[in-house]
């Protein structure tokens, strides 16, 4: 039998092998300081945050609050407490849809959302609850914050739209869209899946009352993070009921934020990681994060245009953008050349419709959807000659 050490080492050699272009679906490799946070959380401090008054407890509780404050600061929301911490993005948004919505409730949303938006929100459709408008981005990928205006009617109570395509990489205009929820007294929910961490956020000036975050993707923390951001004009009932380790005498779940929505045993390892990765990103700063993926697929887009037989989606306005490109080859399926890139070159991209259904069909690219490159903040020039050098083999 082959000793279980042997196998972790093997595959953890495969793995570092690959060229990791994947970064949209989640950040690899994590800045060094983030394993190093897990290793020492881990070894030292992982107890049950505030369900004791031991020591061990209480740095675990500071865990948590530390990175609250850092969520805070980053986003610049009304307050640490106002961060809940979730599994993932989906978590936070299914906690906010079902958590604010109303019978007869009527919602604006896009045709650019992941399926975490659009699913429960259609499932509720279905069911009757509320009523669902959908816009349509234009041919460059963006929505036009006018036709949201229009599509107000007296029932809208939700704006719900992600801040960039997952698909497209194209940034949308929140702000402006954020102005007229504020103008119209309706909440305003963002899903920031592709944004939290490479373009600034600004809760209070963007007028955001939801703001939904995965910890894992561009604020480089481990997997099992993520948060919502419940603004003071936003009411969210109650979600997983059960322990805060505070007032347990108490029947129903302490009023409270963040506990009022935080049962259970939260992922404390997860924070002390996610903590690492957003000291990481403040300190090498955002927009110089965000240059070096733009760059890249800038470099990748050009060298496409060279080799031919590609079409990539989306405006080309690098602005407003991040570092995201889907393409599509002219003789190939996006899942054959996915399955070469890996198999032959050692590249992982992501190819399919990327949970994302509505932009591709917009865009022509459903059923079968298109090859999405994403580089991270640790991918270089190379990584991306590499990809393009195969790309063109692939397609001789
Ligand atoms: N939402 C992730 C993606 O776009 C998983 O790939």
């Amino acid at each position: 039998m082959v000793p279980i050490i042997a196998t972790v080492t093997d595959w953890i050699e495969k793995q570092t092998s690959m060229i990791y272009l994947d970064n949209a679906a989640t950040s690899f490799p994590k800045p060094e300081a983030v394993y190093q946070a897990l290793d020492a959380f881990a070894r030292h401090d992982l107890a049950n945050p505030g369900r004791a008054g031991h020591k061990m407890a209480l740095a675990a509780e500071r865990a948590l609050d530390d990175c609250r404050h850092l969520l805070n600061q980053f986003f610049h929301g009304e307050g640490p407490e106002r961060f809940i911490f979730t599994l993932n993005c989906t978590d936070a948004l299914n906690m906010a849809f079902k958590g604010v919505l109303k019978d007869g409730d009527h919602v604006i949303t896009t045709d650019l959302e992941h399926n975490s938006v659009s699913r429960p929100l259609r499932a509720m459709e279905l069911a009757g609850k509320i009523t669902l408008t959908r816009i349509t981005a234009d041919k460059g990928g963006t929505v036009d914050p006018d036709a949201i205006q229009k599509a107000i009617t007296p029932k809208t109570r939700l704006i719900a739209q992600t801040h960039c395509s997952n698909v497209l990489g194209t940034v949308q205009p929140i702000r402006a869209i954020g102005e007229i929820a504020r103008k119209n007294e309706l909440l305003f929910l963002v899903d920031a899946a592709q944004t939290a961490g490479v373009i600034p956020i600004d809760i209070q000036t963007m007028r955001i009352d939801l703001l939904a975050l995965p910890g894992h993707k561009s604020l480089l923390g481990p997997t099992g993070t993520g948060a919502l951001y419940v603004g003071p004009g936003a009411i969210v009932g109650a979600w997983r009921e059960g322990g805060t380790g505070g007032d347990s005498s108490s029947e129903t779940q302490p009023r409270d934020y963040p506990y009022f929505l935080e049962g259970g045993t939260p992922n404390v390892l997860g924070v002390a990681g996610l903590a690492a990765g957003i000291k990481y990103v403040s300190e090498r700063g955002l927009a110089k994060i965000h240059a070096h993926e733009v760059e890249l697929v800038e470099r990748l887009w050009k060298r496409l245009d060279e080799i031919g037989g590609y079409e990539v989606f989306g405006h080309r306005d690098m602005s407003q953008r991040v570092g995201t490109l889907s393409l599509r080859s002219e003789a190939l399926p996006a899942a054959e050349i996915g399955g070469i890139l890996d198999q032959a070159f050692e590249i992982a991209i992501r190819p399919g419709l990327h949970c994302a259904p509505y932009i591709h069909r917009a865009i022509g690219t459903f059923p079968d959807g298109a090859v999405r490159v994403s580089p991270g903040p640790f991918n270089t020039a190379e990584d991306i000659d590499t990809l393009a050098d195969a790309l063109a083999e692939i397609n001789l």
